[in-house]
């Protein structure tokens, strides 16, 4: 047997762990031994204060690729309430979210506490709704407004934070709180100048300097308003960077905590998909193509890659354009066919119009299949209008 004693920043899913190698002192001994089957068990380990472990090598390599490595969450696919019906409530919730985010924002801009009953109480029914069925949110997640980009980013990197953390098995609470940092984690946003926060385009180098301190003024605001100390952690991460060149702090990577770097993810990702007034949002795969490449040196890996997974190769929402040259709305995703998810067609490319939208199961059609990723932008669709009229209830 050969065994590698590793840090525990080095420590994957699917690695075989003997024993502990090092633990802070004073922590709680712990005698583990198994395979790691999630992230969260590597929090864990984390928390209790764990700094190095041994493996074993042999049964970490076969771990690695074998079919043992999944987020150790059941996709519950059977016991979910149907689509249609979560919507309809998800829709409700998601509008009251815009509410709850308008209204922190105010409070920030004017100086004043927010009753942290409300936002606490949103992020648990949000979790509420993911449980019920994450497609319905998932979905509204996608069909956004380009004039109210602050308050959808906020409210979409608390869902997209929350599902994350859901899909690799954290605990409830911990799904709440990533919801909830999700909210907050902007706040300081309506303190930058609107000249520079809606900049079309590069900022210039001062500019770039006034606008990292949102970060500090929401970390400020929270920290007066007596916010639990880890919540105002992970928000004042949210930029920090694993190679040390994040702001404000230039935390390095070991004083970054595992919801910050995973509210990194969450927060780039929907920047990066987002329409603006002045820029069409990125495909999904091309804003996991820049993830990754920042994932280098930048953002957590493990972390990323177990985010890829969570969101599959079509989300729920994008938009794809078929082998029959029609473009259609990724519906229902199909966990044992990730290729094959089941879409809805509303746009024809032969003569450019909107056609009478049909479900179609990729999964047990074989004449069509998907060609590749676009975005609404690419053929000027208005996905608001046609989410309106033929989606929404
Ligand atoms: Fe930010």
């Amino acid at each position: 047997m050969t065994t590698l004693t590793i840090g525990i920043d080095k420590l994957e899913v699917g690695m075989f762990v003997l024993k502990i190698a090092e633990q802070k002192a004073g922590a709680v001994q712990i005698k583990t031994r198994g395979r790691v089957t999630s992230l969260a068990i590597i929090e864990e380990l984390k928390r209790k204060g764990v700094k190095r472990v041994v493996i074993e090598t042999e049964a970490s390599a076969a771990g690695a690729s074998s079919e043992v490595v999944k987020p150790d969450v059941v996709q519950d696919v059977h016991n979910r309430v149907p689509l249609a019906e979560e919507l309809r409530r998800a829709e409700r919730l998601y509008r009251k979210g815009l509410d709850i985010q308008a209204s922190l924002y105010d409070a920030v801009d004017k100086d004043k506490p927010f009753d942290e009953s409300i936002p606490n109480e949103f992020a648990r029914a949000l979790v509420g709704s993911l449980n019920r069925n994450p497609d319905a949110l998932l979905l509204l997640s996608r069909i956004r407004e380009k004039d109210t980009y602050l308050l959808e980013h906020s409210l979409n990197v608390g869902i997209l934070s929350a599902n994350f953390s859901r899909f690799l098995g954290l605990p409830e609470e911990q799904v709440v709180m990533a919801a909830y940092s999700g909210m907050l984690h902007d706040l300081g946003k309506i303190k930058i100048p609107d000249h520079i926060l809606h900049k079309p385009g590069r900022l210039t180098a001062d500019e770039m300097e006034i606008m990292k301190q949102h970060v500090t003024f929401g970390v400020d605001f929270l920290t007066d308003m007596k916010i639990d100390n880890h919540l105002i952690r992970v928000v004042s991460e949210h930029h920090e960077r694993l190679d040390g060149l994040g702001y404000p702090a230039q935390k390095p990577a070991d004083d970054i905590s595992f919801n910050g770097r995973l509210l990194a993810i969450t927060d780039m990702y929907d920047a990066l998909t987002a329409d603006r007034c002045y820029k069409a949002g990125m495909s999904s795969q091309k804003a996991l193509n820049i993830l990754l490449q920042d994932s280098e040196t930048k953002l957590d890996k493990g972390l990323l890659q177990q985010f890829i997974k969570c969101m599959g190769i079509y989300p729920m929402g994008s938009l794809v354009e078929l082998s029959n040259q029609k473009i259609a709305i990724v519906m229902k995703q199909n966990p044992s066919q990730p290729l094959q998810p089941v879409v809805k067609v509303f746009y024809t490319k032969i003569g450019n119009h909107y056609v009478t939208p049909k479900d179609i199961d990729l999964s047990k059609d074989n004449k069509v299949a998907i060609e590749r990723s676009v975005v609404a932008s690419d053929y000027d669709l208005d996905i608001n209008r046609f989410f309106n009229q033929s989606i929404s209830l």
